[in-house]
């Protein structure tokens, strides 16, 4: 059964309120994007596992322990989720990055695919699938999928703001993910934007519209 890992530190909260704010700007709207994503890798990371290697301190020898060579593969759904792989990068340095291009349809509000490029060997990887809003999961429902026909098994989903009902369509759909979240909002409008939300994040990041 998957988990939902709502991680609310204060300062992640803080830095969220800002976001929300509609008169942040796109550069600092970038900014706080990254900061949050790296202080998430951290919870995302958790579970990593650890081996001990033999180092020597100016005062003397001792065995003390490193990340034992998980290897990682970051995911955005494009567009918005570019605006987390950065600070994601800045954690795991080594990770490979693949792009999958959903957009969702004005009318259907349902995810078409344009556009995948994952590295090779993924499925040999953990993905870590970002995207900052799951609203109603359609499009990280579709991208798990995706990933998954690629061999993808240890996927986990971080977004930083999401509707019960996204959480809710993710765990059905796929209960093998854990997702991980900043905030879980309050529901959807009519035309599924999440509420109180942000709004839209991909606009945001990239000054559209
Ligand atoms: C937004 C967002 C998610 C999706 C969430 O992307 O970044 O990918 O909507 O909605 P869902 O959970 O209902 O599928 P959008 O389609 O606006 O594309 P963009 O990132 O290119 O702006
Ligand atoms: N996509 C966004 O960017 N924002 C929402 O609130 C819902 C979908």
């Amino acid at each position: 059964m998957s988990q939902l890992h709502v991680i609310d530190h204060p300062m992640i909260q803080h830095k969220l309120t800002i976001m929300r704010d509609k008169n942040t700007p796109s550069k600092d709207f970038r900014e706080l994007l990254y900061e949050i994503s790296l202080i998430m890798g951290y919870e995302v990371t958790r579970d990593f596992p650890l081996k001990e290697v033999e180092i020597e301190t100016p005062m003397e020898k001792t065995t003390m322990k490193m990340i034992a060579g998980k290897k990682v593969a970051l995911v955005p759904i494009l567009r918005a989720g570019l605006g987390m792989v950065e600070g994601l990068l800045a954690l795991l340095p080594v990770a490979r990055v693949g792009h999958i291009g959903l957009y969702r349809d004005e009318s259907t509000h349902k995810p078409v695919p344009y556009y995948c490029k994952l590295p090779k060997g993924i499925s040999e990887r953990m993905v870590i699938l970002t995207d900052p809003m799951l609203a109603t999961g359609g499009s990280a429902c579709d991208a798990i999928a995706l990933l998954k026909e690629h061999g993808c098994r240890d996927i986990r989903l971080m977004c930083l703001v999401a509707a019960p009902e996204g959480v809710n369509a993710v765990m059905e759909a796929h209960p093998d993910v854990d997702i991980y979240v900043a905030a879980v909002d309050r529901t959807l409008n009519e035309d599924c934007y999440i509420l109180p939300g942000l709004g839209d994040a991909g606009d945001r990041i990239f000054g559209t519209k």
